[in-house]
């Protein structure tokens, strides 16, 4: 089955319409493409919660700085689009960047809270502009539930502070990473690692279960985290953005076990390639 693609605001308005008034509830899975199996996992919990779901493909501009990837971002539509059609995806709304910002636009979002530190200190705006759009998303489509996956657990956090702040009537749901079978979470920006860089890449998940493990084990926090960087370092990581053990919901970093959510965070480089992960404590 063909999924329906929609590009301009008033005809996504007019479709979901037709869907609200037949009693159905819309599910939201917001993307900038280049799909991979972490993507079609919130597709299939979206549809869980919901009659209808709507995937966004849009690399969003607003969340790019100037020194950063927008031009090179994997954009496969046509190869995103035959991997919806299995699912039973509803609409591909997939708008170009000026109808999304026409000439004129002039609003901005700034968040703080969440959105400081760990990727927020090392791409300035970057939540900013996802906040925008993601907000932009919610208001275009009128969904009743959104996913995002829990390997952008800064994003997600920042996502859900905004809902909080903004009051939006929309029910966010954080879906588990997916991780290939030796263990690194899937991610777009994985295409961009040399099979070497790939093999080494292990090292991240593999610092953070030694972490969690550590710390549950008794060691002592900073001692746990200073041996996670380590071992990226050791692994031919050129650089630790952040190796850390913070609140799940604030993500204030934290140096005791309270019995509340934790999450151990991690940013590393490895050749050019920015990597994240993450894990629950
Ligand atoms: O996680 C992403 O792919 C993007 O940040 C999002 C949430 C689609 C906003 O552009």
């Amino acid at each position: 089955m063909v999924v329906q693609t929609i590009n301009t605001v008033l005809q996504l308005r007019a479709t979901t319409a037709a869907l609200r008034s037949a009693g159905k509830r819309i599910a939201l899975v917001p993307t900038m493409g280049a799909l991979h199996a972490g993507h079609l996992a919130l597709v299939k919990e979206a549809k869980k919660h919901c009659d209808a779901v709507i995937v966004s493909i849009f690399v969003n501009p607003t969340q790019f700085g100037p020194n950063e990837d927008l031009d090179a971002y994997p954009r496969t539509l046509d190869a995103d689009r035959e991997k919806l059609a299995p699912l039973g995806v509803d609409i591909i709304w997939a708008p170009a960047a000026s109808e999304v910002y026409p000439a004129g636009f002039a609003t901005e979002l700034h968040i703080s809270g969440p959105s400081q530190g760990y990727c927020g200190a090392a791409r300035a705006g970057h939540f900013d502009g996802v906040a925008l759009v993601v907000t932009k998303l919610f208001n275009q489509t009128g969904a009743d539930v959104a996913c995002f996956g829990e390997k952008d657990f800064q994003q997600l956090a920042v996502i859900q502070q905004v809902v909080r702040d903004l009051d939006i009537d929309i029910e966010i749901i954080g879906v588990s990473i997916v991780r290939d079978a030796d263990g690194l979470a899937l991610s777009s920006r994985n295409i961009y690692l040399s099979e070497t860089e790939r093999a080494a890449a292990l090292a991240l998940p593999r610092a953070l279960n030694a972490a969690r493990e550590a710390i549950l084990a008794g060691v002592s926090i900073d001692e746990a985290l200073a041996t996670g960087k380590a071992a990226l370092l050791a692994a031919t990581f050129s650089n630790v953005d952040y190796f850390e053990l913070a609140d799940a919901e604030t993500l204030q970093p934290a140096r005791t076990l309270t019995g509340t959510p934790m999450r151990l965070l991690a940013a590393a480089k490895i050749g050019k390639t920015r990597l994240l992960d993450n894990l629950a404590i």
